[in-house]
């Protein structure tokens, strides 16, 4: 039999853990969703991030499970709100919260998970909690930075290159980034290591999303688990559209511009025509460039990492490679 990977047995426990949280019951409109959400099937990217990152320096793991948990819900809170913002039907194979219960519910139930996630937080080490409370902060609002930005790059004409990555740094990097700095501060790594680790995961966090903006047009639906064509119906300044917008020229950019201005339209028909020109124009190749070239900078970072235990540092590794290539 094979032996289980170290990553797998860092999620086991995390599992654990997490099942164990009662987060509460009553109403039941304001706790169901979290469980809903919580157990839907996320692929715990982050929290895993957190539990590798201190498994570089130390093994009395039971100290970051609260810390890595707190990231956990935090992210899904931040999805049941996206999925507000994004009008979006499906989540991890199933029906978005607004959409089963309704928005008042996903709204509340946001709520109420934010605070869930300090009390996870709360259970960091007392003398880290005043630092990872300010790294907890900063990331969180700068999240709601990036999330703003794209909702107002949905109305702008011209987005640039440059525009976009900001924005998916604040919205998505800078949690891998937490995730990774936090593993590394409560357990006392160099401050120069929590940077690069820091630093590691905001670059590998831009491929991160680079990579769901290219699912979001090209994945298995079967696969996905989200609607695929959202972000074409919703005109998300992506960079798949930025660079399309860049590229087309004559009758391929009329009709980009078409689908971009049109109020009602059928949305199967629009998703098909913009991923139409999409492909004429090259872009899914020119998104996996962009991307590799953030994991490969992440790469350069993580490498020079002084101190670490070289059997978490190579899955370490290995786990962030195989997000270039997942398929959800
Ligand atoms: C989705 O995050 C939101 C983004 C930042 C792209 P994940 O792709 O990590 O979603 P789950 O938690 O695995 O479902
Ligand atoms: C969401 O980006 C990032 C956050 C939730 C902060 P997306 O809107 O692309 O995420 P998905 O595709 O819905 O998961
Ligand atoms: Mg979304
Ligand atoms: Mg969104
Ligand atoms: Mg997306």
């Amino acid at each position: 039999m094979k032996e289980k990977s170290l990553a797998a047995a860092l999620l086991d426990k995390l599992e654990t853990f997490l099942q164990e949280q009662n987060f509460g019951d009553s109403p039941k409109e304001l706790y169901e969703p979290i469980t809903y959400i919580l157990n839907l099937g996320g692929k715990r990217i982050r929290p895993l991030l957190s539990l590798m990152a201190y498994s570089l320096y130390k093994n009395d793991l039971e100290k970051m499970l609260g810390p890595a948990a707190a990231i956990e819900v935090f992210h899904n809170f931040t999805l049941m709100h996206d999925d507000i913002m994004d009008e979006a039907p499906l989540r991890r194979g199933q029906a978005t919260v607004h959409e089963k219960w309704n928005t008042n519910v996903a709204i509340l139930s946001g709520d109420v998970m934010l605070v869930k996630a300090y009390d996870l937080l709360l259970q960091t080490e007392a003398k880290h909690l005043p630092e990872a409370l300010r790294l907890f902060n900063k990331t969180a609002a700068e999240v709601c930075e990036g999330q703003q930005f794209d909702m107002n790059f949905e109305s702008e004409e011209v987005v640039a290159a440059g525009d976009y990555i900001q924005m998916i740094r604040l919205k998505t990097a800078v949690l891998l980034g937490l995730s990774l700095q936090l593993g590394a501060v409560l357990a006392e790594a160099s401050p120069e290591d929590a940077q690069k680790l820091y630093d590691f995961g905001v670059n590998i966090g831009i491929g991160f999303q680079l990579k769901d903006d290219l699912l979001d047009v090209f994945a298995d639906q079967s696969k996905f688990g989200k609607q695929v064509g959202g972000d074409i119906i919703a005109n998300k300044k992506t960079y798949l559209l930025i660079k399309a917008l860049e590229l087309a020229k004559g009758s391929d950019a009329e009709e980009l511009k078409y689908w971009l201005s049109k109020k009602e339209f059928d949305k199967e028909k629009k998703v098909n025509a913009v991923k139409s020109l999409y492909e004429r124009l090259g872009i899914k190749a020119l998104t996996e460039a962009k991307m590799n070239e953030y994991f490969e900078e992440g790469f350069r970072q993580f490498n020079s990492i002084q101190f670490k235990q070289a059997e978490y540092f190579n899955e370490l590794r290995q786990i962030t490679q195989d997000l270039i290539h997942r398929e959800k």
